[in-house]
Order: structure tokens, then C-alpha cells, then sequence
């Protein structure tokens, strides 16, 4: 499924709306289901999970190792799992984790500890730039080795463990990291203690969280026995709460507007954005909270709001990894200095997620330092609408609906290329910008 090549093109501010709408399944949840179902025992089922370009690369490296995935219907998916180290393929095998770094990394933590493993791991443009140091430095204390030696990103070819042993290990700021380990570790011998320095996103241990003698949390304290088996999954993917953001941002930068988002998943570890935001006079409720596999969601209900500068201290990193680009722009458009603390991580995203807002902020006049991962936003409330702002092939889909947001938000006259990253997670972006208003041209590149 590879990005479709078209830049889209935007010359005139969206109108006030009020509306009701949906967004894209939650892209974690769902590459989580799939991974998780694969080596659970027995046939698991998902449903109205994401059909993106990162979630259609998860099935495709499963389908390369061995395993029977059926789609019923449109989001419906039937996973054969055949429990612990079932996977395999011939020697050499090239998985291809196109642009997703949470694949990559997850995919690699089961395949560490699954014997008889030789594959080469490779992604797009994007994926293959990112450092996987940590990932490898962790893998190999299971045992699995990578080569090139000293390379620390795709293509590399992965052997996996012949003895993977538990290890104990103080997870940071990576959720994909923490991730990888419980997911080695569900298949080692011994246990696998992980003690939560940072609280990152939880999906992975909400899934195993029904399995009361494989992972156990204890405060601060996760622990996962392995080479127990895990039961098969009934899982419904709520919308993602990443996704929602750029509708949520558009809400507030626009007057006498209001928009409700029906059913997107409201995870503590997820939601930095929102509680940032209603500090700082963002009219944004939450209402209709249930909770669905062990997951809170609700509906959000969000109005026109006038914010104050941002300020966010490092803490709110992990809650709110993936919306950095979007609160650039709310920062851009709102009068005042806004800072952001503890970035260091956004430069090892699909793209250097802090040099390419700055370069697309310059653009509209407005300044943006960064110094050691701390970012300045000096935002305005008036900004010059005869400007252009051109953003250029980045392989990152936050950054290219970070600016759609700014251009329509502003009217400046926009084109933004390589659009199609957008459907890494969030295919249906363009429908819902359209059916609230806003206008927009595709221009299919040759
Ligand atoms: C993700 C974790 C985050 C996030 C990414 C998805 C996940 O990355 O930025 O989009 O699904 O675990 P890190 O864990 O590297 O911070």
C-alpha cells in the first residue's frame, strides 16, 4: 500500500462551523491488536480498527511471518494466533515496517525472543533516517543480535534469541521502547521487571492487563512472567485522540464554531493536549465516559476559544509525544511567548519534527527558537495573509495536517507535497476537513 503521491493545495480560511463528526481509529490500539492477537492463543477479532498504511504494514509483516489474518469486513479482522514463538519465515525474509516506527520497534520486541529468527527489518525514506540505538542496546541484552555492527538504523538484519532470558530494565519517556521489552519478555525465560521512571502511553499493558499471571503492576512496578500463554482478544478500536487534535485546534483558532467527536479514546497517558489546553482557556469538554477493553472513551465537545501562551513543562512529554506540531501552529496564532520544555525526542520522529515547524512557522513571520529540546514560540494574534507557505516532502503526516490546520485557520495561500503520508494514519483527514467546510485542490504528482 504505498503513499499515493499528491500535494494539496489551500487559498481561502475555512467558515465557522457546528458539527458533529468522527475521526480515524486509534493507529496504537489498532497495530497493537493486531500484534498482540497474533501470538495470543487462539482466534481473536477486531473491529473498527484504522485501515492506514501503518496498520496495512503490520499485516503484511504478519502475513510474512506465518500468520492467517481474514478480514471479515470493511475494519472487521479474524487474527489466528498461535501463541509464543510461533512465527516464522525463511532466512532473509525483508519485513518492511514502511513508515511506522511503533511497528518496527513492537514487531522486533516479539521477534527477539521467537526462535529461529533471520530477517532484515527496513522502512520508507522516513523510517530508515530514525536512530534505533536504545531498541538494539535493549534487544541484545535478550539476546538477539543485529548487523551491520555499529548501525543503528534500517535496513538491518535481526537474529533473534536462542536463549532469551528476562532482563530488568527502567523504562523513559518511549512507550515503544517499554513496549518492546514486555513484548520480549512475554516469550523469555524468567521475569521481565520494568520500573516506570515515566508514565508513557499504557495500551500494551491495558491489552495484557486480563492475563493476571502474565503482567502484574505494582505502583511504579511492572512485572511479566514469562512463557505463560495469553488468551485471544475481543478488541473495538475507538477513535484516535491524535487524530482528533488538528479538528480540536481548528475549533479553537476559528470564531463562533463548535464541533462534538464522537467516540475517541481518552487514555490518561494520551491526553497531555487537552489538559494543557484547558489551562490555558481552551473551551474542551469530555462527556459520555465509558470504558471499552480496558480503555477510557468518551465524546469531546469543543468551541472557539481565545487561549493564553502555552507553557508546558517536560512532564507533559509522554501524554502528549504526537501533538507537538499541531501546538506549534495553536502557539503561532496565539499573542504571547509559548514554551514548550523537554523536547529532545520530537528530532527522532518521522521527520525532525522541531526544525520542520520551524521552517514552516518562518514561513508565515513568526518566530520559533529551540535550545537543548526547549522551544520559544513567539506567537501573534495578526499574521500577513499575502504570505505562501510551501512545505516540502517530509514523510511526516502531523506535519503535513499541522499546516492544512495553519492554512486554514489563516487563509495564507498553502501547498503542501507528499500529502500521502497523511494516510500512515489518518486516511480519512481530507473527508472530514471537507465535510466541515473546508476547501481544498489535490494536484496528483507524476
Ligand atoms: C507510540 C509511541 C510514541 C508516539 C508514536 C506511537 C506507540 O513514540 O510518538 O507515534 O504507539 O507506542 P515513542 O514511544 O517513541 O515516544
Amino acid at each position: 500500500m504505498p503513499s499515493k503521491n499528491f500535494s494539496v493545495h489551500t487559498r481561502s480560511p475555512i467558515k465557522n462551523y457546528n458539527k458533529k463528526i468522527s475521526v480515524d481509529s486509534d493507529k496504537s490500539i489498532s497495530i497493537r491488536a493486531f500484534l498482540l492477537s497474533s501470538i495470543s492463543e487462539g482466534v481473536s477479532k477486531v473491529s473498527n480498527v484504522l485501515e492506514s498504511e501503518d496498520v496495512g504494514s503490520t499485516i503484511s509483516c504478519l502475513r510474512k511471518l506465518g500468520v492467517k489474518i481474514k478480514k471479515l469486513k470493511k475494519q472487521e479482522y479474524e487474527i489466528f494466533g498461535k501463541g509464543f514463538g510461533s512465527f516464522f519465515c525463511k532466512k532473509g525474509t525483508k519485513l518492511n515496517c514502511g513508515n511506522s516506527g511503533t511497528l518496527a520497534r513492537l514487531l522486533i520486541g516479539i521477534l527477539s525472543s521467537n526462535p529461529n529468527i533471520n530477517v532484515v527489518i527496513e522502512g520508507d525514506h522516513s523510517l530508515n533516517k530514525r536512530n534505533m540505538k536504545q531498541l538494539i542496546l535493549l534487544m541484545q541484552e535478550f539476546g538477539a543480535t543485529f548487523y551491520p555492527k555499529n548501525k543503528f538504523n534500517f535496513p538491518l538484519k535481526m537474529i533473534s534469541s536462542e536463549m532469551p532470558l528476562g532482563i530488568n530494565y527502567v523504562s523513559g519517556v518511549s512507550a515503544q521502547l517499554k513496549s518492546a521489552v514486555i513484548l520480549a519478555g512475554l516469550n523469555s525465560y524468567g521475569n521481565t521487571n520494568i520500573t516506570l521512571d515515566k508514565i508513557s502511553r499504557d495500551h500494551t499493558e491495558r491489552f495484557l492487563l486480563n492475563n493476571k499471571n502474565v503482567l502484574t503492576v505494582n505502583k511504579n512496578k511492572l512485572k511479566i512472567e514469562g512463557r505463560k500463554n495469553i488468551h485471544k482478544f475481543k478488541i473495538n478500536v475507538a477513535g484516535d485522540p491524535s487524530s482528533a487534535s488538528f479538528f480540536v485546534a481548528l475549533t479553537l483558532l476559528m470564531k463562533n464554531s463548535i464541533l462534538k467527536i464522537k467516540n475517541v479514546g481518552l487514555n490518561p497517558t494520551r491526553i497531555g493536549f487537552y489538559n494543557m489546553l484547558k489551562k490555558r482557556g481552551a473551551k474542551i469538554k469530555f462527556f459520555n465516559i465509558r470504558k471499552i477493553n480496558n480503555e477510557p472513551v468518551g465524546d469531546i465537545a469543543v468551541k472557539s476559544s481565545k487561549l493564553k501562551p502555552i507553557k508546558a513543562s517536560k512532564d507533559f512529554y509522554p501524554s502528549t509525544a504526537d501533538e507537538y506540531p499541531i501546538l506549534f501552529v495553536l502557539s503561532a496564532l496565539t499573542p504571547g511567548v509559548s514554551e514548550f520544555k523537554g523536547l529532545s525526542e520530537l528530532k527522532n520522529k518521522e521527520s525532525d519534527r522541531i526544525l520542520e515547524m520551524k521552517k514552516i512557522l518562518k514561513q508565515v513571520g513568526i518566530k520559533m527558537l529551540e535550545r537543548k529540546g526547549n522551544v520559544k514560540i513567539y506567537g501573534k494574534s495578526h499574521i500577513n495573509k499575502k504570505k505562501f507557505i510551501k512545505v516540502s516532502k517530509t514523510g511526516d503526516h502531523r506535519i503535513c495536517m499541522s499546516s492544512m490546520i495553519l492554512s486554514l485557520a489563516t487563509g495564507i495561500k498553502t501547498q503542501i507535497n507528499d500529502f500521502g503520508t497523511v494516510n500512515t494514519s489518518s486516511p480519512n483527514f481530507l473527508k472530514v476537513i471537507k465535510q466541515i467546510g473546508g476547501k481544498f485542490e489535490i494536484k496528483k504528482n507524476r
